[in-house]
């Protein structure tokens, strides 16, 4: 596989912009396909087979745009897919779950809640990571039902998008978590907001650095790390490129042009 061949990441809509902020800043010359099925958005609430059929067009995709890796920026589709998607496409798969065993370490109060949607709490992947490394704290599961479609229409502030956070934030509050893990890659982009709310009282933890970093690292063992020349970014879409663009230029720093997936591929892969 070639070192300048380009790095693949999905998501379910726009919220693995978030983990794709941290790639472009542990790997600045590196070239980016990102698509959102924003076509299915949210997974949140879909069946592990529905999830599993569209993160697989989602990495065929980004396989003939001829990348040497990718990311799935997806708690839920990590979730339902993962290893399926190892198992049938020969590249290194870089995946994402809920930062639990830093939370464990880090809480004070011995209470430690989880933002996520109902498809990955309710995985089996979750129960065993509760399982593996929530033992020794007590763990508070909240479904954010609502969240992403705050972020995936661009209410990142206002009073709708405080209401809905306080909705789901109060009650961890009043059972004495001190940690919170943003469990799903649209919630980082409310945290300013969540922050305001919180006035401190929380710490918050996102596992976009923490992929970034795994993926730096599966990149250079395999010596596909790429040393010089400005990185690009591609945006692709599953949807209406003319809707996702005015919410991913507020998400993201430049503007880079939302292109149709549709257009692109073989029709029946996105309809
Ligand atoms: N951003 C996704 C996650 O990390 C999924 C959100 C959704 O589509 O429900 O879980």
């Amino acid at each position: 596989m070639a070192v300048r061949a380009p790095i693949g990441v999905f998501d379910s809509g726009v919220g693995g912009l978030s983990v794709l902020r941290a790639i472009r800043q542990a790997l600045p010359h590196e070239d980016l396909h990102y698509i959102a099925d924003s076509a299915f958005v949210p997974y949140g609430g879909r069946s592990e087979a529905e999830i599993l059929e569209r993160s697989r067009l989602m990495t065929r995709f980004l396989v003939e745009r001829g990348v040497k890796a990718i990311v799935i920026a997806c708690n839920t589709a990590t979730a339902a897919a993962a290893i399926r998607l190892r198992e049938e496409f020969a590249l290194p798969i870089v995946a994402m779950e809920p930062a639990l065993k830093p939370a464990v370490a880090a809480t004070r109060s011995g209470v430690v809640g989880v933002l996520a949607t109902p498809g990955t709490l309710g995985s089996r992947r979750f129960a065993s990571l509760v399982e593996r490394y929530g033992r020794s704290a007590t763990v508070i599961t909240q479904p954010c039902v609502g969240w992403v479609e705050l972020v995936e229409s661009g209410e990142l502030e206002g009073p709708v998008t405080d209401a809905a956070l306080e909705r789901y934030l109060r009650p961890l509050l009043e059972s004495r978590a001190d940690t919170l893990i943003l469990g799903c890659t649209h919630y980082p982009f409310l945290r300013p907001a969540m922050e305001r709310l919180l006035q401190g009282e929380v710490g918050i933890i996102d596992t976009g650095p923490a992929v970034a970093r795994q993926l730096y690292r599966v990149l250079a063992e395999q010596g596909l790390l790429r040393g010089d020349g400005e990185g690009r970014e591609y945006f692709w879409t599953s949807g209406d490129a003319t809707k996702v663009q005015p919410v991913v230029d507020v998400l993201w720093p430049r503007r880079v042009p939302v292109q149709s997936a549709s257009a692109r591929a073989a029709t029946e892969d996105f309809q």
